[in-house]
C-alpha cells in the first residue's frame, strides 16, 4: 500500500528553520485587537469532573444520540480546558504547556466550535483562544451551520443533533519550524491526544462525544473559513448531553 510510507519516520536531510535560527512562529492564530471575546469559566472555578479516572476510562465510549438539553458554559469551559487549556507560558511566553502533550510543545492546533445549544451563547461559529481561555466570535449570522456540517461530514445525520461540534485545525508551520519534513506524525498523533482528553472529560460530566474523521477536506476548510494550506482542518468531535 502506497500510503504506508507516511507511517515511517523520514530521514531528515535539510536543516529546520529552528536550526537556521529563524524566529519561532506565534503560538496562537492572531485575531483583531478589538474583537468581542466571550468569557468562559476560569479553570480554578470549574467544579466539574470529580469522578475517578478509572470510572471515566471505563465509561468512555462514542455517543451519537444526545438529549435536547444544552451544555452549560461551565461544561463547555471544562471541555475546552481539558483539550487545549494552557497551564503555563514557557520560554518567555513563546511556548505553551497545556493539558495535553504535543511534540516539542509546539501545539500547532486551533479549536473551532460550531455551537448549537450552549446556555447563554448564541449559536454560531467560534474559536477558542487557549491563552486567554475565552471564545472569539466568528459568525453568528449563519443559521445553517448544523445542516452544513452534516453535508461536509459525508451526510452523517447524527452530527446535526450535537450541542457543540469541535473542529481541530492545524497550522503546520508551528511544528515544521522545529521538525521540518518530520512533522507529520507529531501533528497527527498530537490531535489524537486532544480528542482522547475530550472523551474522558465528557465521560466525567454525563456528556457524550464521538470522534469524526469522515469529512470533505475542502468543504470543511471553507466552512470554518481557513485556507487549507497554511491552516488545515484535521479532526472533529461532536458533543451532547446523554
Ligand atoms: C480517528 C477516528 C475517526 C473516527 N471517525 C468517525 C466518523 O467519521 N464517524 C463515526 O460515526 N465515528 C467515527 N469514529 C468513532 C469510532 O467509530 C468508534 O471509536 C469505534 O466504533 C469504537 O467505538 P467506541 O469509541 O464506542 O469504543 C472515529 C474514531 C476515531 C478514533
Amino acid at each position: 500500500m502506497e500510503y504506508r510510507k507516511y507511517l515511517k519516520n523520514p530521514i531528515l536531510e535539510d536543516e529546520t528553520d529552528q536550526m537556521k535560527g529563524l524566529p519561532i512562529p506565534p503560538i496562537q492564530k492572531p485575531y483583531p485587537k478589538d474583537a468581542k471575546l466571550i468569557d468562559l469559566v476560569v479553570p480554578e472555578n470549574i467544579k466539574l469532573g470529580n469522578i475517578s479516572l478509572i470510572k471515566a476510562i471505563n465509561n468512555r465510549e462514542s455517543h451519537r444520540n444526545y438529549l435536547k438539553s444544552p451544555l452549560t458554559i461551565e461544561e463547555l469551559s471544562f471541555l475546552l480546558w481539558t483539550t487545549q487549556g494552557v497551564k503555563k507560558l514557557d520560554r518567555g511566553g513563546l511556548v505553551t504547556l497545556r493539558t495535553v502533550p504535543s511534540g516539542g510543545a509546539m501545539h500547532p492546533y486551533e479549536t473551532y466550535l460550531i455551537i448549537n445549544r450552549v446556555n447563554e451563547i448564541p449559536p454560531g461559529l467560534y474559536r477558542y483562544l487557549a491563552i486567554e481561555h475565552k471564545l472569539l466570535t466568528l459568525n453568528t449570522n449563519e443559521p445553517e451551520f448544523p445542516s452544513k456540517i452534516v453535508e461536509v461530514c459525508n451526510r452523517q445525520a447524527f452530527i446535526g443533533t450535537a450541542a457543540v461540534v469541535f473542529i481541530w485545525s492545524c497550522r503546520p508551520y508551528r511544528t515544521e519550524w522545529r521538525y521540518g519534513d518530520d512533522s507529520l506524525k507529531d501533528i497527527l498523533i498530537g490531535v489524537g491526544h486532544i480528542c482522547q482528553n475530550l472523551y474522558l472529560a465528557c465521560s466525567a460530566i454525563d456528556a457524550g462525544t464521538c470522534a469524526i474523521v469522515a469529512y470533505n477536506q475542502k468543504e470543511l476548510d471553507d466552512l470554518i473559513n481557513i485556507d487549507g494550506e497554511y491552516e488545515i482542518a484535521l479532526y472533529l468531535a461532536i458533543i451532547g448531553k446523554i
